[in-house]
């Protein structure tokens, strides 16, 4: 019998845990628990909610792998105690710290020579920022820093010394894509004093620790990482992901350079790249509808689909959250051109085109710096659910868009990295995606040209707040 290994996806909103089958990929038993709301949260939630979705499937896993939400900071004291709550990467409050830092490593080229992207306040080190200028009191205690997939792992293992990965440690800003280490002075850059930092692995099938009852540990991952292994991307593949961020991902044997800011350089879980754009604003643009429309969600996509391209002249500029592609932190959603004869309907289609056309921006700005075509686009992610989204998704992109089966593609990810420890092969295990299909459309360029113009045309005071 194949040996049987254990994903776990610990995600913004709950975790997830899947046994599956090591040889084939196909999963066996799926369970999933609630991780509390909120940007800012007590990490020890996140422990509570692994025991209770992965505690009953631990002992007939002979290996386990946890990808989780990037670049929270989970700040421990000496004894391994928390010391506040985890700061997650939608929590933007360090927009003026990521700033000062840009400017004190030497400007946008310069953070991008040293850590592989353009500082944000989504990145961890800019949260240390905000710590040593809001909280001097944390930062005195404060003895080490890990990210939420690597305190989740050392719980599994029981202890011991804490571990990640390339890839999540490359959106930690203290990481350097480049020499593939820690650059502890930009902690302290950050911090204003050095913190522990979790052990990085020699290779990424290296088994990293193992649980009481022997099961091996994977290093892990991002969970934008995780869902590259789920969906086993190849070079210039493109996923698309709609859940609370929006995640347009491809991956690349080049390392990215890009000072604007719109695609961060991320390291992949392979000893690739993940050159990746990201919104803030995503599934919860199509919630808010649906909400303001008071309807279900599947009544909202089939508005949706009643009104016509360009929604009648309605236009939405999604930034309800404040965004980070592009960088407005300040900023709140715009709706314009409403006439008196404005329809639900209409509304309800300025929502998902307003939506859609944020992550068409996305896959442009990966094209345009890595200067690779995507290769194909594949949907994926809760709001991908949406039939408005998968049938206004091609027309909106300008070409064909593959639909990937409803699935945990990060625990699927954290699976699969769990079998490559396992098997401790040069390459990841084959498993291959069924029941993918591909949706086309006539492309309508009108309306991401209206977005665009709504987004040009606010640029000055959106970023003013
Ligand atoms: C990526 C990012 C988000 C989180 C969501 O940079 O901030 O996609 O990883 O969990």
């Amino acid at each position: 019998m194949a040996p049987t290994v254990l994903g776990i996806d610990s995600s913004t909103q709950a975790t997830k845990a899947l046994l599956v089958d090591a040889e084939t990929g196909a999963v066996l038993e799926e369970r999933r628990a609630a991780n509390p709301e909120g940007t800012e949260v007590d990490p020890r939630a996140w422990l509570d909610a692994v025991d209770e979705a992965a505690g009953p499937l631990l002992e007939r896993a002979e290996a386990i792998s946890v990808g989780g939400q990037q670049h929270g900071m989970v700040l421990l004291d000496e004894q391994g105690e928390v010391v506040r709550d985890a700061l997650l990467w939608n929590d933007t409050r360090s927009a003026p710290q990521a700033e000062a830092l840009i400017e004190e490593m030497g400007g946008a080229e310069a953070s991008v020579e040293e850590i592989g992207s353009l500082m944000v306040a989504s990145f961890t080190a800019s949260k240390l920022r905000w710590v040593r200028d809001e909280e001097p009191d944390s930062a005195r205690r404060a003895a080490s820093v890990l990210l939420p997939h690597d305190y989740v792992s050392r719980h599994l293992a029981g202890g011991g010394e804490a571990f990640t990965d390339r890839g999540d440690a490359s959106g930690t800003a203290y990481y350097s894509t480049r020499t593939e280490e820690w650059k502890p002075e930009l902690v302290e850059l950050a911090l204003g004093k050095g913190l522990e930092l979790p052990r990085l692995p020699g290779s990424p099938q290296e088994i990293m620790a193992r649980t009481s009852s022997g099961a091996a540990i994977a290093a892990g991952t991002g969970d934008n990482m995780g869902a590259a292994l789920g969906l086993s991307q190849g070079e210039g593949d493109v996923s698309v992901s709609i859940g609370t961020s929006g995640v347009c991902a491809m991956v690349s044997p080049t390392r990215p350079n890009d000072a604007s800011g719109a695609v961060t350089g991320f390291a992949d879980a392979t000893g690739r790249f993940l050159p990746m754009a990201t919104t803030i604003n995503a599934a919860r643009i199509l919630e808010a509808g649906r909400a303001l429309l008071s309807v279900s969600h599947e009544e909202m996509a089939q508005l949706a689909l009643a009104s016509v391209p360009g929604a009648r002249g309605v236009t939405l500029l999604p930034y309800f959250d404040g965004e980070r592609t592009p960088n407005r932190p300040d900023a709140r959603a715009t709706l314009t051109g409403m006439s008196t004869a404005t329809t639900r309907e209409d509304i309800a289609r300025a929502y998902v085109e307003g939506l859609l056309c944020s992550l068409a921006d996305g896959i442009t700005a990966l094209e345009d710096r890595t200067g690779t075509s995507a290769a194909t686009i594949t949907l994926i992610g809760g709001a991908a659910r949406s039939e408005a989204v998968q049938q206004l998704a091609p027309a909106i992109f300008g070409r064909a868009v593959t639909i990937a089966p409803a699935a945990e593609y990060v625990a699927l990810g954290a699976a699969r990295q769990a079998a490559w420890a396992l098997s401790g092969d040069q390459e990841p295990p084959a498993w291959t995606l069924t029941d993918s299909r591909t949706v086309e459309a006539e492309a309508t360029p009108e309306v991401l040209g209206a977005y665009r113009e709504l987004k040009d045309r606010t640029a000055e005071w959106a970023s003013k707040g």
